[in-house]
């Protein structure tokens, strides 16, 4: 099988790439390496330097390969950004997803995983201790969330219209690293912030101390992109050996750990005695969000492997390596 890997060159992409290698596939990465950086990628993997809005330009890719299905995780994924700039999320996202898909249609590619996420959910209102399942209301609170929901939606037409077999992986708090050359070198999210806070020796900062959560801080799901991989090659071999089907999957452990216990736990790996600040409430983040991932162990026969512990350490190694 040949897989089409868009955003191959990302952070979660080039781990994709490795897993599915690995899995005795083949694989031909796209990306615009707006954000992808082509040392990556394992020497001599067929690329593809495309921007997925280019339509001709995606058309001419699947004239230039023979293509068995398609894993698109290209997109713009900042949620601060997207409310500045809602119509360039959309162009990016939705225009791009449905460049993509008329392109599969066109040379009856049907195979597809999709890289939804946990922002479809929005702020559902949920006890700590609850769980979301894939049945849960979809209401986004931000342009990104919006997009990725309409990239299910598109998705699901395709399952509907054109035969395709999708698995829309609704992917909950990605970090770690599978390898150092590999990590995050990215500065949004809470890991990677917390590293750049503490190399400048400042203290890390809990965005509201007062959520209706056991510690007061929020609550989430922290899934190793090691095991995002694994799960994405579980997904390929769900979709490859199903007929039409829309089927969005929760990609998390199931586990939720608060922001004090991530910045807790990456105090003991790198040894800092930095204690974190309280600061004011982030607008839009939901108290707790913590996957129910039955449906994962039961369509993909998946479930996550690494403990925060792993996160933390692998993603601390990896910042190491990058900033040498
Ligand atoms: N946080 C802090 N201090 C910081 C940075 C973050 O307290 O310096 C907190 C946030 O308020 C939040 C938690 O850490 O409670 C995690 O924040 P992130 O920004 O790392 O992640 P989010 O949960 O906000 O968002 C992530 C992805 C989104 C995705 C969403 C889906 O970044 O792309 O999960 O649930 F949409």
């Amino acid at each position: 099988m040949n897989w089409l890997i868009t955003g191959g060159a990302g952070y979660i992409g080039s781990h994709v790439v490795y897993e599915t290698l690995r899995s005795g596939r083949d694989v031909i990465v796209l990306d615009d390496l707006s954000s992808g950086i082509k040392s990556r990628l394992p020497d001599g993997i067929p690329f593809e330097e495309v921007t997925l809005t280019d339509r001709d330009a995606v058309f001419a890719v699947f004239d230039r390969h023979k293509i068995s299905g398609v894993l698109h995780l290209a997109a713009k994924k900042q949620v601060g950004e997207s409310i500045l700039h809602p119509d360039y999320y959309w162009e990016e996202n939705v225009v791009g997803l449905q460049n993509l898909v008329d392109a599969m249609a066109a040379n009856n590619v049907a195979n597809f995983v999709f890289s939804s996420s946990a922002a479809v959910y929005g702020q559902p209102d949920l006890k700590f201790d609850d769980l979301v399942d894939e049945a849960a209301n979809c209401a986004p609170i931000n342009p990104y969330g919006e997009t990725k929901l309409e990239g299910e939606n598109i998705s699901e037409k395709c399952a509907a219209n054109s035969d395709f077999s999708v698995a829309a992986l609704r992917y909950f708090n990605v970090a770690g690293a599978g390898k150092p050359e590999l990590g995050d070198q990215s500065i949004f999210n809470l890991v990677p912030i917390v590293f750049e806070t503490l190399d400048r020796g400042d203290r890390p900062k809990v965005f509201g101390n007062d959520y209706p959560t056991p510690d007061g801080s929020c609550i989430r799901d922290y899934v190793h992109v090691q095991d995002l991989a694994e799960a994405h090659v579980a997904a390929m071999e769900f979709v490859e050996n199903s007929g039409a089907i829309f089927m969005p999957i929760n990609i998390g452990t199931g586990t939720g750990s608060s922001v004090f216990e991530v910045i807790d736990k990456i105090s003991q790996v790198t040894g800092s005695t930095m204690e974190p600040v309280s600061a004011a409430r982030r607008n839009g983040d939901p108290a707790a969000l913590v996957a129910n991932v039955s449906r994962a162990k039961e369509m993909l026969n998946w479930s996550s492997k690494r403990t925060l512990d792993d996160i933390a350490k692998s993603a601390w190694e990896a910042w190491q390596f990058n900033r040498k």
